[in-house]
């Protein structure tokens, strides 16, 4: 974690090439996959470097698996033959939302799991009732008491259909969790199908499960006898390639994104091309070009994949409060999810929120201001803002940004930003 803040002196082209790091939301699920490793050695590779992915290797450790990072960090093994703990304590689940896996995946490995409420960006009340819905239909006996989780699996696994409410991330890798390895046929309906559940999968079947269908709605899990070590590499970051598109959007320049991967950012892409941004698929990633100020685009809403992702709605507000024209922006994921807005208007953005829309009137230029990361995402956006304000901006609160962004001070210098981390 750090304290310090980020000084970015704004209004610069970008220029130059930074590489896609390892994508979180697929490294942190993989690595959880690992505790159902009775066998031999898991190993992932193009892991980012993060706080989140420490943390998940934490809570392994304290359960009993042994994780060693390599040098860099990007690279990950993991021994999982001796699991001697159930329980997760709240402090450790209260660090990260992806804490919440670890019920599918310590219920499979030890048959119980004692933990409390997931933590997480506070985007909205993200609350976990699909996967107790699931998990119970799928026979797992579930307490729930003084913000505690005691889940049994006292008669067996009941394998059966199950299907969501919505299309939830979480509640769809949990379940692959719990059932990958299992005596049966499991069938998620209504499933999620952002690429990160297909990099999960692969990784399962990589270390002997057998589940078909993920990137459809329909998963179908055929239960495997025991799973054992393989070797994966994490799919790029879509999130953080479209962090740089919308950055090259908001400041124009040329940037080539090395290990963009533009199967998982079609629609994100339409819209850059309707900002009047260039976007080029090439050997080994993306090639990004804009000049002068981007076009506004009418709606932005976000919606599961394969629609508008909610996680880039951030960056793309910071674009497009230098936009010509006004854009509207519909939040339909998460009901807490314009915390960037404020802030983006002590940089002189023009910004109205109404409940789950925020209208967005582009200018012709923003001033640098002291401004706050209050999430994730939301802190990429305020990056975006400095980078693209005249003078110097301040970004505190970096370690929200941390969770999800290996070094975004480093990436944007490498595309000729002007941005330190100031200790
Ligand atoms: C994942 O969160 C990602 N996190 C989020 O990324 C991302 O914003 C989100 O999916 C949507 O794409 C990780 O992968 C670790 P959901 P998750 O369950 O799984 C509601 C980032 O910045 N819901 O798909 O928590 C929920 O409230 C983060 O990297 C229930 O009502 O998201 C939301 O409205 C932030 N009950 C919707 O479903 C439940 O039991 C989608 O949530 C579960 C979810």
């Amino acid at each position: 974690m750090t304290d310090g803040y980020l000084s970015i002196n704004g209004r610069r082209r970008l220029s130059g090439e930074t590489r896609v790091q390892g994508c979180k939301n697929a490294a942190l699920p993989c690595l959880t996959a690992c505790l159902l490793c009775e066998r031999g050695e898991a190993c992932l590779s193009n892991c980012p470097y993060l706080t989140d992915v420490e943390n998940t290797a934490e809570i392994l450790e304290r359960l009993g698996a042994v994780c060693r990072f390599d040098e860099g960090g990007h690279a990950v093994s993991v021994r999982a033959e001796n699991v001697f703990g159930s329980a997760i304590d709240n402090e450790m689940m209260n660090r990260m939302r992806s804490s919440v896996l670890f019920m599918g995946a310590l219920l499979s490995r030890t048959g119980e799991a004692d933990l409390g409420y997931p933590g997480g960006c506070e985007i909205g009340a993200r609350p976990i009732d699909m996967h107790i819905r699931a998990f119970r239909e799928l026979g797992v006996d579930i307490d729930e008491e003084g913000g505690m989780i005691r889940c049994r699996l006292r008669s067996g696994l009941k394998p059966c259909q199950v299907s969501l409410l919505c299309p939830s991330v979480g509640a769809t890798e949990n379940i692959m969790l719990l059932t990958a390895k299992s005596e049966g046929r499991t069938v998620i309906r209504n499933a999620a199908r952002e690429p990160e559940i297909v990099d999960l999968q692969n990784f399962l079947n990589a270390m002997g499960a057998d589940i078909r269908g993920a990137g459809s709605d329909v998963i179908v899990i055929n239960g495997a006898k025991e799973l054992r070590g393989a070797d994966y590499g994490i799919m790029p970051d879509r999130i953080a390639a479209l962090t740089y598109m919308a950055a090259a959007a908001a400041c124009g320049g040329k940037i080539f994104l090395r290990g963009a991967n533009p199967e998982h950012l079609a629609v994100c892409v339409s819209v850059l091309r309707d900002m009047g941004v260039s976007v080029k698929r090439v050997s080994g990633g993306m090639i990004v070009s804009m000049s002068g100020r981007p076009n506004a685009v009418n709606t932005i809403k976000t919606l599961y994949y394969p629609g508008f992702p909610t996680d880039a709605q951030p960056a793309f507000m910071a674009a497009a409060t230098v936009a010509k024209g006004t854009t509207v922006f519909v939040e339909s994921i998460f009901e807490n999810r314009f915390r960037h807005a404020p802030e983006l208007k002590k940089l002189g953005a023009d910004i109205d929120v109404n409940m789950c829309q925020a209208t967005v009137r582009g200018k012709e230029s923003l001033s640098g201001a002291d401004v706050r990361a209050c999430d994730l995402r939301g802190g990429a956006a305020m990056v975006i803002g400095g980078l693209v304000a005249d003078g110097t901006t301040r970004v505190y609160g970096v370690s929200h940004i941390e969770r999800g962004y290996e070094n975004i001070s480093r990436d944007f210098s490498n595309l000729g930003a002007d941005i330190r981390m100031i200790y």
